[in-house]
């Protein structure tokens, strides 16, 4: 593993050095109609409109209706990333999620079906909010590699599914959507580095089940639950790690990042790695205050907005970069291939 040079070294990975570099040229998203104001949720529990944005970010989240799963999202955000990308198929299917339709099937084989590309390999990868920069670390050995040509990677979920609108502490954060991307080898520009990495030891600070009272024990409904104050220190020293190690790989110093596409957990946690990072703000791309946290959706969703709206161009050296549950962690540095038109 290269060594680092300024920041701790908590990542596998390293620069890419496989026989060609894996590169973005198409990408999508969907989100539900259905929407959940700050407003909504003082109806649900006792909290405000002033709290929610002064500690998060958020005002709005998305939330699917009857009959909208994951893989409806994903399928919607995969096809739009497909014709974009002028594709009638692809060699494999990744759909990074933690709210699968159903435990089996994979939500992928379902996409799969929705899509029409049978034949192929479809599976699903789990790890929480880092679900799609794991995709990109796969995708970049896949692909630079030689195994595949080309991967439809899909980050998507349904949490407003999971979470218990009982539970303050937790229910203003997240939201539903899918972002997708059609990856394969570019001639110029692709995947710089890749870094990812777990610490199962930090399983019970995010975590599907009931509430751990004062005591410890376990009471009450199914939600997610999060210790919000340690998730919050490990989320920003690890994404900080994150990006070092990435630029040191990829010899890129922080001035050279034009963009940042961070995962959208709490908008504090994205400006105090903006800050520590010495990367400004407004190189950081940000929708959390309309999405909340999508988990494995919020990098996809956030980069088909980059890209859709103009603010990521041909050559811009990009890092992505996500922390979740399990604990996960990991990103990219990516240097933009103009994607498909759109
Ligand atoms: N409205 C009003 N008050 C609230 C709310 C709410 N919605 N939620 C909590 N509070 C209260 C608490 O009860 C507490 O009150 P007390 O002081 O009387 O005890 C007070 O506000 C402060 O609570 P904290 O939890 O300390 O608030 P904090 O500023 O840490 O913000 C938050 C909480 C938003 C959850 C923050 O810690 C956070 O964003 N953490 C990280 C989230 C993250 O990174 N997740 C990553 C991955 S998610 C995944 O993988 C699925």
């Amino acid at each position: 593993m290269p060594s680092v040079s300024t920041f701790p070294d908590t990542t596998a990975g390293g620069a890419a050095t496989p026989a060609r570099l894996a590169g973005i040229l198409a990408t999508g998203s969907c989100v539900p109609d259905g929407v959940i104001s700050n407003a909504d949720l003082e109806q649900l529990v006792e909290t405000s409109d002033a709290w929610i944005l002064e500690r998060t970010g958020i005002s709005q989240r998305h939330k699917v209706g009857a009959g909208v799963t994951t893989s409806v999202l994903a399928a919607a955000a995969g096809r739009m990333a497909m014709e974009r990308a002028g594709v009638e198929t692809v060699d494999a299917i990744i759909v990074a999620t933690c709210t699968p339709d159903t435990f089996v099937p994979s939500t992928a084989c379902l996409v799969q079906r929705r899509l029409n590309l049978p034949g192929i390999p479809a599976f699903d990868v789990n790890a929480a909010c880092s679900g799609f920069v794991y995709g990109l670390a796969l995708a970049n050995s896949l692909i630079g590699q030689g195994a595949i040509n080309s991967l439809l990677l899909i980050g998507a979920e349904s949490l407003t599914q999971l979470v218990d609108y009982t539970d303050r502490s937790t229910c203003v954060l997240f939201g539903d959507g899918a972002g997708a991307a059609v990856l394969g080898p570019v001639a110029s520009g692709g995947m710089r580095a890749v870094r990812w990495a777990a610490d199962g030891g930090g399983s019970d600070l995010i975590y599907h089940g009931p509430k751990a009272g004062e005591d410890g024990a376990m009471s009450g409904p199914d939600g997610l639950r999060m210790l919000g104050k340690g998730t919050f220190r490990l989320a920003v020293e690890r994404m900080i790690e994150t990006v070092g190690a990435l630029c040191a790989d990829a010899g890129w110093s922080p001035d050279d990042i034009d963009v940042v596409i961070p995962h959208q957990a709490n908008l504090r946690i994205i400006e105090a790695v903006s800050k520590r990072i010495g990367v400004p703000l407004s190189r950081f791309m940000v929708n959390i205050d309309r999405m909340g946290n999508t988990s494995a959706a919020s990098i996809p969703i956030a980069m088909d907005e980059a890209a859709s709206t103009g603010r990521l161009r041909d050559s811009d050296r990009v890092i992505f970069v996500g922390f979740g549950a399990g604990i996960t962690w990991g990103g990219a540095a990516m240097e933009w291939t103009r994607p498909a038109s759109r």
